[in-house]
């Protein structure tokens, strides 16, 4: 897995300070400061999509010290190998998930921001819901016209637009668990439908 890299992007520290520094940005907009009294006050639900996001959520909710639920949301735009979108699926909706967000602070979490298509769907399907309050919150906004049109009120990081895995990012599911952002070498993805367990190439059939 490790010899897929092309280049590191974002190294871990880098993603540890930045998403403490955005976490305490958003307790501060949420309970008006973080005087321990306020932020004891106030509450928000988590809505991160899946699955993209689920080590930016563990991340950022532990430096979140107000009281919180999450409700998970499940949406796919590039399936499989795709390195671009594909629109937007909605596997599990909050229909189904049973939650009242009316009148609650809600803060919607992305693992990256290309298109803007994911965020503008669900954040539509939250608003049907009449929440007092929607943020959205991402690791990661591509620097490509669409993205940084789209209106997002917290970006971790601006990169440029180019396929990154690690973080929570995947490509056909994998790399999910590299602790760090980053691209990999073109081949791979070219030579992907050939791959064996072990990354190599396959001998021809
Ligand atoms: P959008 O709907 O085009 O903004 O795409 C957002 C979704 O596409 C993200 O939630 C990711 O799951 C996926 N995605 C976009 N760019 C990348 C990438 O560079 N690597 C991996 N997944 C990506
Ligand atoms: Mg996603």
């Amino acid at each position: 897995m490790l010899r897929d890299i092309d280049r590191v992007l974002i190294d871990r520290q880098q993603i540890a300070s930045r998403v403490q520094e955005v976490a305490r940005t958003i307790t501060h907009e949420i309970c008006g400061g973080d005087d321990p009294a306020l932020v004891e006050d106030h509450e928000v639900t988590l809505v991160p999509i899946l699955t993209g996001s689920v080590i930016f959520l563990a991340d950022l909710m532990r430096h979140l010290p107000l009281r919180m639920r999450i409700r998970l949301i499940s949406v796919s735009s590039y399936p499989g190998t795709s390195t671009t979108s594909k629109g937007v699926t909605i596997q599990s909706s909050l229909d189904s998930l049973g939650q009242d967000l009316q009148g609650q602070h809600v803060l919607l979490i992305d693992d990256i921001l290309d298109s803007g298509r994911t965020l503008h769907a669900v954040r539509e399907l939250l608003l049907q819901r009449n929440p007092a309050w929607v943020r959205t919150c991402v690791l990661l906004r591509k620097l490509r016209p669409e993205a940084m049109a789209f209106p997002v009120d917290y970006v971790c990081f601006d990169i440029p637009d180019d396929f990154v895995v690690g973080y929570g990012l995947d490509f056909d599911g994998y790399y999910r668990n590299l602790p760090e952002i980053v691209t990999l070498k073109p081949q791979v993805i070219e030579n992907w439908s050939t791959r064996t367990p072990t990354g190599k190439p396959g001998s021809p059939a």
